[in-house]
């Protein structure tokens, strides 16, 4: 009786100190989620908010600027670009030439380190975050908030439930991003940063036919590897070293011996040329 008495009272002790371990660990994670949850705004909260209405004019970026920070090199070196009201706009330029970078300031995800991005003439900084993101979209969603797009955070009593959460390969994800985007009724600017990255031959085919249709008549910026997808943008404008090289239609950067038509006609070879010893 006294070494099974000995050996539970051990047993005891030792189931003690694995919930205070685990306790300490909570308290830990808690401390992580605390945090998160009582972040200030990283951007400067203007003094005078203006709503967001829907746009007229165009929104406008004279002499926009931008480093991810002061030891960063410049990213944006004075762009002057204007997206006029229902036209739509192709971006064109190397890897890491900044293009992407554009869209996050557009998105206001960053402010510009010098000039300002201005959706009917207001400043971006004047606009209300929390007015330019998300919350109505995902409100929509079948479970709303609750919705998960992946199975990994799913509870053992979740197992059964398809409806739970759902695991999305990365080319699906882009569609249902796309699908997203396309369901808007009146968006009033369309961003598309490289939408057919991830997605194969066939599908990236429909996609950049479905967005030409889409894009008609509507303010949009379409950024894509694949030149011929902006082919028809009203205005296709190209960015390098920071800087917007060269503006115009297809018809008239083709004609005019530019970095564009060296790179479509770069692309353009690669579909064209036989390969060496095939008939
Ligand atoms: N979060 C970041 N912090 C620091 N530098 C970044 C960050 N994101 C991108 N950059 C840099 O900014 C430059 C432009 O990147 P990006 O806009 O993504 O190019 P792309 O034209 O290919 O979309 C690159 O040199 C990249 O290394
Ligand atoms: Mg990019």
């Amino acid at each position: 009786m006294f070494v099974a008495a000995v050996a539970g009272v051990q047993g005891a002790l030792v189931s003690i100190v694995s919930e205070l371990a685990a306790a300490n660990h909570g308290v830990l994670l808690f401390d992580h989620y605390l945090s998160v949850v009582r972040a200030e705004s990283d951007l400067p909260v203007s003094r005078r908010p203006r709503p967001v209405r829907p746009l007229r004019r165009g929104i406008e970026l004279p002499d926009v600027w931008f480093r991810y920070d002061d030891e960063h090199p410049w990213v944006l070196r004075g762009v002057d670009l204007f997206i006029p009201c229902g036209h739509s706009v192709a971006l064109v330029g190397r890897n890491g030439c900044g293009k992407s970078t554009l869209v996050k300031l557009l998105c206001r995800f960053y402010d510009p380190t010098r000039g300002s991005i201005r959706w009917d003439g207001a400043d971006l900084r004047d606009v209300p975050v929390a007015d330019l993101r998300i919350h109505p979209t995902i409100a929509g969603l079948p479970r709303g908030y609750d919705t998960l797009l992946t199975r990994v955070f799913l509870g053992a009593s979740d197992g059964a439930d398809a409806t739970a959460g759902v695991v999305l390969s990365g080319g699906q994800w882009q569609r249902v991003a796309l699908a997203r985007g396309l369901l808007r009724r009146q968006p009033d600017l369309m961003i598309l940063d490289e939408p057919s990255a991830g997605l194969d031959a066939e599908a990236e085919h429909e996609v950049h036919s479905r967005l030409r249709e889409h894009r008609r008549g509507r303010t949009s910026l379409l950024i894509s590897h694949r030149l011929s997808a902006g082919r028809d943008a009203d205005a296709i404008a190209v960015l390098a070293g920071g800087e917007l090289v060269e503006q115009g239609t297809h018809g008239e950067l083709m004609a005019g011996g530019s970095e564009y038509a060296r790179l479509f006609t770069l692309q353009a070879s690669g579909y064209e040329r036989p390969m060496a010893g095939r008939p």
